[in-house]
């Protein structure tokens, strides 16, 4: 039987690719920041180019990306969107200002046979454009284009934001840690990357994943072995037993009455060991939270946890986060915004899951809430949510929310 050639188009593909990254062409480059062609080094199915940056394969390696909503900012050719895909990930999207970028980043995906990746004409300084979730960000070399978009951007990344700095002149720090930590205060430095080709190789940018909390970063890590939802039995947890023991009150309401009258004197009670060293556990964090009204200075609450509880480091994920007076005003108007809607619909109102985090280790699982459904207890070394559970146990929730995450504890 006669064998049937099967034409290809891929030689055609191939050379018109190479004929576009030879052409001496600059993006129009929105406020005046133009990149070069060929900025990406791109994998041509077997084969490589140069380009002016290496690729970022050492620090793409350390993120867990299978099976995740990843968004590629200032895509360029679409190399890293591609390299998010091959590492699992279920869609890519790709924004890209320029479209002569836009177009060779589809040829790309064409030629090596690319799917789940999409490209879109975006200009990424536009907060607009931000409005589908996703689980991963990804900024790389991109960051004076989000700066100003930070909050946004932080409001549509469910897991963590991936940045990479431009070059670093010791401003680290002040420039790319401080801006994004008031809306993600976790994060981990991932490494050092190369400013570009033929440029000083002393020249370096850094790598940096930010997330709202530890399970998030440590899930973008590829670091949680398993987690699962379960439903929490809030008015049986021992969390905060030495508060419910000791205010015997009928519903939220009448606690409220009884605390807000109370004067706090705040420079005496701080330096006791129910505040200093219970926090959580005592009595008095709790008085200080119910008496918050008016949001920012000369309320209890805030001053306590900007002049105390910040600087004693006792939750040294957010502590000097936390030292930020606007990202400490996010944070308490987040606590209080669950106070109010428990206060309001307690049976109705859905926070988000309270995460039980279990290390494995008996020992240090010693924070014991109890499964709604089954009544088992469920133990963890820690619990994010305390605020949320206390809201809901005060008003007279019945159940919450609950994702208990098995994490090795650093
Ligand atoms: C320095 S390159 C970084 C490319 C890629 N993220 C990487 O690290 O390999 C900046 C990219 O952002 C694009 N860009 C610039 N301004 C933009 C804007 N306002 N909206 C979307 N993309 C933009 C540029 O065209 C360029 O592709």
């Amino acid at each position: 039987m006669k064998q049937i050639e099967i034409p290809t188009i891929k030689p055609a593909l191939k050379r018109l690719i190479l004929e576009a990254l030879g052409v001496g062409y600059s993006s129009a480059g929105k406020d005046n920041i133009a990149t070069g062609n060929h900025y990406q080094s791109l994998t041509l199915g077997d084969e490589r180019t140069a380009g002016f940056r290496t690729d970022r394969n050492p620090f793409l390696d350390q993120i867990d990306f299978r099976g995740k909503r990843v968004l590629d900012l200032g895509s360029n050719l679409g190399e890293i969107s591609r390299a998010a895909r091959a590492r699992g990930a279920a869609l890519v999207d790709g924004y890209e200002y320029d479209p002569f970028f836009v177009e060779m980043a589809q040829v790309l995906d064409a030629y090596n046979g690319t799917t789940g990746v999409s490209f879109f004409q975006r200009d990424i300084t536009d907060p607009e454009i931000y409005v589908d979730h996703y689980d991963l960000v990804l900024a790389f070399s991109v960051f004076t284009y989000i700066h100003p978009v930070l909050e946004r951007l932080a409001g549509i990344t469910d897991e963590a934001l991936v940045v990479e700095t431009h070059k670093l002149d010791g401003n680290l720090d002040k420039g790319y840690l401080g801006p994004v930590r008031r809306f993600l205060p976790i994060y981990k430095v991932l490494g050092e990357s190369d400013w570009g080709r033929a440029l000083p190789a002393n020249e370096r940018r850094a790598v940096v994943v930010f997330a709202r909390d530890e399970a998030c970063l440590a899930r973008s890590l590829g670091r949680v072995s398993r987690s699962s939802r379960c439903s929490i039995n809030v008015q049986r947890t021992t969390l905060q037993r030495v508060f419910f023991d000791s205010a015997k009150f009928p519903d939220g309401e009448a606690l409220l009455d009884e605390v807000r009258p109370l004067e706090i004197d705040l420079d005496r009670v701080a330096h006791e060991d129910d505040l200093s060293k219970a926090v959580y556990s005592g009595r008095t964090y709790w008085q200080i939270f119910l008496d918050g009204r008016l949001l920012g200075p000369g309320n209890f609450y805030y001053d306590y946890i900007v002049k105390f509880y910040a600087p004693r480091g006792h939750d040294p994920g957010v502590a000097d986060a936390l030292r930020d007076p606007l990202f400490a005003l996010h944070r308490i108007a987040s606590r209080f915004r669950d106070l109010d809607q428990f206060r309001q619909a307690p049976r109705k109102y859905v926070p988000a899951p309270v995460r039980l985090f279990q290390s494995g280790d008996s020992t240090r699982d010693r924070l014991v809430l109890y499964d709604a459904a089954d009544g088992e207890p469920i133990r963890a070394a820690r619990v994010d949510g305390w605020h949320r559970l206390f809201a809901a146990r005060v008003f007279g929730a019945t159940r919450i929310p609950g994702e208990v995450v098995e994490s090795p504890l650093p």
